[in-house]
């Protein structure tokens, strides 16, 4: 999950490269590096261990002039975090240079091969490993784009390559193989840029070629030539990205997560927009491929996804049976794939795999669709990233969350959309199963169209409890959630939230299991966040906020606001507004991210780029 930028054309390259390792550093931040050339002053290379403003400092020292350049964000796989290691690498005779995002997985078994061959390697990385051998290739061909062609064909494992060399100063070579994170390339007037993620180049262009697994491109500043690994050429649609440049950008915030957070309002009007009939009690998803028939056939969903998008899913499995009794079954998506799942049942076409995703890039995830089509099983996507792979893997179609360019390493507002997503998805499937009439459907967006202003609402109002509930706990060092039914998932986002960014130690329980072990590490110095809104289940949660008070726990509780018998139980009551028990897993978890994001402010914790962390995991 690195960085990956590449620009060809009349503008300075290394700004550009240099802006759009800005827009990416959340991908990775062990070092940075760049390769600039000029026909003049020849090849630059400048790398740097840590954050990209090393590099920036570096290159304030020693400029770099040219106007061909790729760049990189490290998130480091093979080989220590040292500036040998930092990327561009280069090939022997030191004419081509190269960046990667991936692993190759047999890059032991070539560098053998290459060492036998004479050639001597100054890293310790698989990166240097493809300089290597396309140098080795390119001795051969003369001609980059083929060398490119030769060397994919020896690589295993999913990588994505931006190379240049010299020889060949008017052009890039860009190749994707497998799930290694995306490759996009916008197009712009005489000038062409590439980048692993649309924030890097959206100031520039919003027209982006994005290459297919196995696409092999020669990009000049006036022309991008695609061919596929067998040598067919091939022509790759152009989309036009919605997201404006802005967004992107932290504007007056300290963080970008705090920024999200406080984006979520605006982000739930935009999952909604275009969705909601509300004068036919419908549910319209723009660009969902699965007709009424087909969503009617359905009688089992996977639904799979990593970190914070499988708590989603997680709620998901509670609305989508709740609404549409279809049975939902939840798999990691690192574990599905390799537990050889059996997703095909008697009758055609009555399985469905939902991805949830904000990147559409997590490897894992992909693997998981993978398996899907593989078994003759479709795949319904609910994803943020325009145009990302996952949207296009997803042959049952994408349901975009359409909250933006999401920076901040700490998954926020596309969490809250998700659950919205899904929710969305569920009475879809409900409407088409006939298990919701369209007034009880129009009930249920009344509720939708009241949730952005009740979201505004909580963080307005619960943020100053937030801040001084951190000022209290920011020292400790475990912490426990715990919530209930469709609010446990709450409890492991809110957990997840607090270890990512502060480093405190913190569970996520079902509160009905805590009496089976979690409740021995319940003493005075525990913080436990309890989610208590009322449901089904609301005794049985005041009941286990008696069992943490009787060990002494200091119990945080999420309530509705005015709950007298929660504000007598707890220690402190964050008070949230009422929505359907469904949808309320969207406001309560509001304050665990703030509580979360003071906490690490007053730790001095890097909020927006956590230690060993990257925003989109591209490598299993
Ligand atoms: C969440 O805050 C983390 N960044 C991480 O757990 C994330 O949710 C996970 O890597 C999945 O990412 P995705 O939604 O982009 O697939």
């Amino acid at each position: 999950m690195c960085g990956i930028v590449g620009y060809v054309g009349a503008r300075e390259a290394t700004e550009v490269v240099l802006h759009g390792l800005q827009r990416l550093e959340y991908r990775g931040y062990d070092s940075a590096g760049v390769a600039i050339y000029d026909p003049v002053i020849g090849l630059q290379l400048r790398r740097s261990v840590g954050k990209l403003s090393n590099l920036q400092q570096r290159l304030l020292n020693e400029p770099t002039h040219g106007h061909i350049g790729i760049g990189h964000t490290r998130w480091a796989t093979h080989g220590g975090v040292t500036e040998i290691n930092a990327h561009p690498h280069r090939d022997a005779s030191g004419a081509i240079v190269v960046i990667q995002n991936g692993i190759v997985e047999n890059y032991l078994a070539l560098k053998g091969r290459l060492l036998e061959l004479g050639y001597q390697f100054e890293s310790q990385t698989d990166t240097e490993v493809i300089a290597k051998l396309l140098g080795h290739y390119y001795n051969e061909l003369r001609d980059l784009g083929r060398a490119m062609h030769r060397t994919l064909q020896e690589l295993r494992g999913g990588n994505a390559i931006v190379a240049f060399c010299i020889h060949e100063p008017d052009q890039l070579v860009a190749a994707r193989l497998g799930n290694a994170g995306g490759i996009a390339i916008g197009i712009g007037n005489d000038e062409r840029f590439i980048a692993s993620d649309i924030p890097a180049i959206l100031d520039y262009t919003r027209d982006l070629i994005f290459l297919e697994d196995r696409d092999i491109a020669v990009v000049r500043r006036d022309s991008v030539t695609i061919m596929r690994l067998d040598g067919t050429p091939v022509e790759r649609p152009i989309h036009r990205i919605a997201w404006d440049p802005v967004a992107a950008a932290k504007g007056d915030y300290r963080h970008f997560m705090q920024k999200e957070i406080d984006e979520q309002p605006r982000a739930l009007m935009d999952v909604l927009r275009g969705r909601i009939d509300q004068e036919h009690g419908r549910i319209e998803l723009e660009d969902l491929r699965l007709n009424d028939h087909d969503l009617r056939r359905i009688r089992r969903i996977y639904a799979t996804a990593c970190g914070t998008a499988w708590h989603a899913a997680l709620v998901a499995k509670f609305m989508i049976e709740h609404l549409a009794r279809v049975r939902v079954e939840v798999d990691y998506a690192s574990e599905f794939r390799y537990r050889n799942p059996i997703l095909q049942s008697d009758s055609e076409h009555d399985t469905l795999v939902l991805a949830i995703t904000q990147s559409g890039e997590t490897v894992d995830t992909l693997a998981a669709m993978e398996e899907a089509r593989a078994q003759g099983v479709p795949s319904v996507a609910i994803v943020n990233a325009i145009g990302s792979q996952a949207a296009r893997l997803a042959d049952g179609g994408p349901i975009y969350l359409h909250a933006g360019p999401e920076i901040g390493v700490a998954s926020t507002k596309a969490f809250t959309s998700m659950l919205v997503a899904a929710y969305l998805f569920a009475l879809r499937l409900a409407q088409a199963h006939g298990t919701l009439k369209p007034q009880q459907i129009r009930e249920h967006i009344q509720a939708l169209i009241e949730l952005p202003g009740q979201a505004a609402q909580v963080i307005e109002q619960t943020k100053p409890l937030c801040i001084e509930l951190a000022e209290r706990y920011h020292r400790v060092s475990n912490a426990l959630f715990l919530g209930r039914q469709i609010n446990y998932p709450i409890a492991l986002e809110g957990a997840l939230k607090l270890k990512e960014i502060s480093y405190i130690h913190a569970e996520g329980y079902p509160a009905g299991e805590m009496k089976h072990g979690p409740i021995a590490l319940i003493d005075e110095n525990m913080p436990v966040i309890c989610i208590a809104t009322h449901d089904h289940i609301y005794e049985k949660m005041i009941s286990n906020i008696e069992q943490v008070r009787a060990r002494h726990g200091q119990v945080i509780a999420i309530g509705h606001q005015g709950d007298e018998l929660l504000a007598e139980k707890a220690h402190h009551v964050i008070g949230v507004p009422t929505t359907h028990p469904l949808l309320q897993p969207v406001l309560n978890v509001i304050p665990l991210q703030m509580f979360a994001y003071h906490v690490a402010v007053l730790r001095g914790c890097d909020v927006d780029q956590p230690r060993n962390l990257a925003k989109s995991v591209t490598v299993e």
